[in-house]
């Protein structure tokens, strides 16, 4: 199976996506995760996209699309990947859609998570992030057992430099514009599924469980 996972910033992608790699077993793809591990090495492609990405903008699709289908064809997505943060805007469905024709693939499934613009200010801002393994922490939703400390790893744990009130405003700015129209797009061709991604963690991933089982007994169904 192949799933996007489209939603605006905040809503629960990164933290549904881990969950779902577990439980699927596939291959999860993180544009944010690949351009914050590029900047932490200190590569051209790193330096660049940190422009973007503290502004709260996007991130130039000549160089998204490049990183992602080099990634993609590291030969590890042939049963299935999970995608959380790509495509973006039109220009990158469509690039998908053409890079997965090409290889006589193509998305199965868009899981569309959704939450009020409050919370998702809320989780953005008190959102803390394990510099060691990535895991994700919330100061208040998600508390560590010890403050600052990865309760996985033991890590130290540190604030994302665009999780900022101003460049959130922008990012959902950005979404609304540029990464709304992927919707439709996915919606138009029958495979957007919407969550509600406003509750509890575990609520949301097991929404997301059922959503799939039912697509999964629909498709045996044919
Ligand atoms: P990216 O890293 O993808 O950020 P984003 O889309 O803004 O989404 P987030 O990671 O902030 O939110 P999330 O939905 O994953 O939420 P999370 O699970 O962490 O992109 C960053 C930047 O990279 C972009 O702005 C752009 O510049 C660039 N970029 C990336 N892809 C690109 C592309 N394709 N094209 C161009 N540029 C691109 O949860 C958030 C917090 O809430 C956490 O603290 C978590 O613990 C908590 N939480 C999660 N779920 C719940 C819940 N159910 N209840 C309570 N708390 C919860
Ligand atoms: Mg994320
Ligand atoms: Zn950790």
């Amino acid at each position: 199976m192949n799933l996007v996972l489209v939603g605006p910033p905040g809503a629960g992608k990164g933290t549904q996506a881990e969950r779902l790699k577990e439980e699927l077993g596939l291959p999860l793809v993180v544009t944010g995760e690949i351009f914050r591990q590029a900047l932490k090495e200190g590569t051209p492609v790193g330096l660049e996209a940190k422009e973007y990405m503290d502004k709260g903008e996007l991130v130039p699709d000549e160089i998204v699309e490049r990183i992602i289908f080099e990634r993609m064809g590291e030969g590890d997505t042939g049963e299935g990947f999970i995608l959380d943060g790509f495509p973006r805007n039109l220009h990158q469905a469509e690039a998908l859609d053409g890079y997965l024709k090409s290889v006589g693939d193509k998305v199965d499934v868009v899981l569309d998570i959704e939450a009020p613009e409050g919370l998702l200010m809320r989780r953005l801002t008190g959102r803390r992030v394990c510099r060691s393994c990535g895991v994700n922490f919330h100061v208040a939703f998600n508390p560590p057992r010890v403050e600052g400390l990865c309760d996985s790893c033991g890590g130290e744990l540190y604030q994302r430099d665009d999780d900022n009130e101003e460049t959130v405003r922008n990012r959902l700015r950005v979404y609304q514009a540029d990464t709304a129209p992927v919707i439709d797009h996915y919606r138009l061709k029958g495979i957007l599924v919407e969550i509600d991604g406003s509750d509890e963690q575990g609520q949301v991933f097991e929404r997301i469980v059922r959503e799939l089982e039912k697509l999964r007994a629909h498709v045996g169904e044919e």
